[in-house]
This record gives structure tokens, C-alpha cells and sequence, in this order.
């Protein structure tokens, strides 16, 4: 049988920090209302130059120097993302130019901060299927650019970054050995990015309602998604007939640490099994678990025949799950 195995991990963030205190001056909050509230004590924020295809393009080349491969050697690029470069070209095509790809297909998708997971749920059905034989995943997101700076609640919650993957088969009893994904578009106006799109296309009365930024329902989203996840986790660890203390890591989306801890709890995992860098990047979307996956490779906190389960939730409502043999 053949399964999708993550070969390499890369991950790339931006120089730029800014830190709970540097808010302090511009905006009516505190260090401690931020650090408690959610676990973030600093973010990166890109550089006016860079567009998320540039992110990725730091990461996809450290997953690929990891691999010992090169861009030929990839025959599919997909990238998650909800902040592209622009609607189109896709930013996985900007992304596949820089890399110097010439053969492969590209195209995004967009499940907002489930989209990695999402992603891996696509390209473990391509690998198995045979349709691909190399895929290069990427999350990556600019959020700086879509936050309402002004807004003191979502401002302090976003970061930029970006992660990579690359997966090919397996006839091993490894790698990714079981999806999940859900939404509830009845869920929409908990989390969304009013403006620019079709809906409301950008105009001067669009920009003035300041609907070209990320506009969120905090609480009610925190209620939901800490319901969401307690039960997603839950199941997949059953409906794999394991038991949660057979699991070595769990690398949830980094979105609020009492949303990660509430999960844990649920699976009575003890600290050293969750994976948190919340306080370095705060909720980096679709780019947070690849950049979470990869620092857990380089710690060693990831070993051959490790069970990890990684988790998602964001915008849509959506949510999703992906269950790794090492
Ligand atoms: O990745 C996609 C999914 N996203 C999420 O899962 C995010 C889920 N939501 C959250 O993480 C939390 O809801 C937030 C961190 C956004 C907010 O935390 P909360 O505990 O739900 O706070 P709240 O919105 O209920 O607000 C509590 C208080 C309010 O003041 P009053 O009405 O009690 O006087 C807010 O005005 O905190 C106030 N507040 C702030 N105070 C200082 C809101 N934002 C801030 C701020 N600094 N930045």
C-alpha cells in the first residue's frame, strides 16, 4: 500500500520583531492583557518588499536543501494561503517561477488557518493515487498586511511566516497516515476579510468602512474553535484505534495557548507532548504548522515511528487534522 510520507521540513519567518510592548505605545492594550489572553509575547511582520511567494521561497528552499533535492525534482507546487500576492496568478506560481520550476502544476488553495492541513489532506490523496510523485506544500501569509492595525483586538493576535513540505509515497508503514477536514460556511461572519473580493470590491467607501482588514468575532470564535478541537483531536486518535497516550507530539495551530492547552487537556497530554511557539509568532494561519512541524524536526522532538498529530482551525469555519507516523 502506498502511503504519502513527509520527507523534508522549511520554514522561514521575517527578520522584523514586534513585540507585545512595541504595541503598548500605539494601541490601547498591555504586555499582560496579551500575554494572557492568548500566550503571544511577539510577532515578525514582513518587510514592505515582501509578498507571501517570497516567504515561501525561503522555506521551500530549506525544505529542499534538507531533502538533498532539487526544484526539477518536484512535479506538483500548492500553496495555502489566504493573504496571496494577488487573486491571480496564483502566488504558488510566482512561487514555482522563483524556484525555477518549469514542468510542474501549481495553484493555491485557501481553508484560512486550516489551509496547511488541508493541503496535506490533497496531496496524501495525490501520492497515493499516483496522479503526483513530489509535492512541495507551502503555508504562507503576509497577515500584517490584512490587519487593521487600529483594531487593538485582532492586531495583536497576527504574525508573517511562512513553512514547507515536501511528500512523496511510501511502502513503509510511515507517514501520513490519516486526514480529516471540515467546515461550517455557516459559520462566515466569525472570521472574515470583508473587502476586495467580489462581494465588495475595493472602492473608496469600502476602504473608508476599513473592510480591506481582518474582521473577527474573537470570543465566539475561541468557543467554537476550542469545542471544534477538543472533539476533532479526540477522533482521530480513536478512529486510528489509538490511545491519546500513544501520541508523542501534538502541533496544533498556534492561534491562542488556552485554545492549545484546552485540547491537551481534553487528551490528558502532559506540556513536553504539545509543540508551542505561539509566543514568538502569534497566529500565523495557514504558515503555523509547517513552521511548528519544522522546529520541531530541527529541536529532535520528532522521531522515526512517532505518532504526531497535527490540528487546525481558522476562517470558513474550518477545521482539520492530519495524523503522522514519523
Ligand atoms: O486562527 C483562527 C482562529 N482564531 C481564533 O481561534 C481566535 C479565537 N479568539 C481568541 O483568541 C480570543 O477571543 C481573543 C484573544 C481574540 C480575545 O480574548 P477574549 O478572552 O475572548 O476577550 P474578549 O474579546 O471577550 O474581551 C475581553 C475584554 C474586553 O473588555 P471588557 O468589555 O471586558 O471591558 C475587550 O474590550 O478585553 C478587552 N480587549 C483588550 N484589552 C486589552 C480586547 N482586546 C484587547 C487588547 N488589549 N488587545
Amino acid at each position: 500500500m502506498l502511503r504519502a510520507r513527509i520527507i523534508a521540513t522549511g520554514s522561514y519567518v521575517p527578520d522584523r520583531v514586534v513585540t507585545n510592548r512595541d504595541l503598548e505605545k500605539t494601541i490601547d492594550t498591555t504586555d499582560e492583557w496579551i500575554t494572557e489572553r492568548t500566550g503571544i509575547r511577539e510577532r515578525r511582520i514582513a518587510a514592505a518588499s515582501q509578498a507571501s511567494s517570497d516567504l515561501a521561497f525561503e522555506a521551500a528552499q530549506r525544505a529542499l536543501k534538507q531533502a538533498h533535492l532539487k526544484p526539477k525534482d518536484i512535479d506538483l507546487v500548492i500553496v495555502a494561503t489566504c493573504t496571496p500576492d494577488m487573486a491571480f496568478p496564483s502566488t504558488a506560481c510566482f512561487l514555482q517561477d522563483r524556484l525555477g520550476i518549469k514542468h510542474s502544476g501549481a495553484f493555491d488553495i485557501n481553508a484560512a488557518c486550516s489551509g496547511f492541513v488541508y493541503g496535506l489532506h490533497l496531496a496524501s490523496s495525490l501520492i497515493r493515487t499516483e496522479a503526483h510523485k513530489r509535492i512541495l506544500l507551502v503555508g504562507a501569509e503576509v497577515l500584517s498586511r490584512v490587519t487593521d492595525w487600529e483594531d487593538r483586538t485582532p492586531c495583536v493576535l497576527f504574525g508573517d511566516g511562512a513553512g514547507a513540505v515536501i511528500i512523496e509515497g511510501t511502502k513503509e508503514k510511515r507517514g501520513i497516515i490519516s486526514t480529516h477536514i471540515q467546515a461550517d460556511g455557516g459559520l462566515s461572519e466569525l472570521i472574515m476579510l470583508p473587502g476586495g473580493g467580489t462581494r465588495t470590491p475595493c472602492s473608496k467607501d469600502m476602504l473608508l468602512k476599513r473592510l480591506q482588514y481582518i474582521k473577527m468575532k474573537g470570543n465566539e470564535t475561541f468557543k467554537v474553535a476550542v469545542r471544534t478541537l477538543e472533539e476533532l483531536a479526540a477522533r482521530t486518535i480513536h478512529d486510528n484505534g489509538l490511545d491519546p497516550s500513544q501520541l508523542s507530539l501534538l502541533i496544533p495551530h498556534q492561534a491562542n495557548l488556552r485554545i492549545i492547552q484546552a485540547t491537551a487537556k481534553r487528551l490528558n497530554l502532559p506540556e513536553e507532548k504539545v509543540f508551542v511557539n505561539i509566543e514568538k509568532y502569534g497566529n500565523t494561519s495557514a504558515a503555523s504548522i509547517p513552521i511548528a512541524l519544522d522546529e520541531a524536526v530541527h529541536a529532535g522532538r520528532v522521531k522515526d515511528g512517532d505518532h504526531i498529530l497535527l490540528e487546525a482551525f481558522g476562517g470558513g469555519l474550518t477545521w482539520a487534522s492530519a495524523l503522522l507516523r514519523w
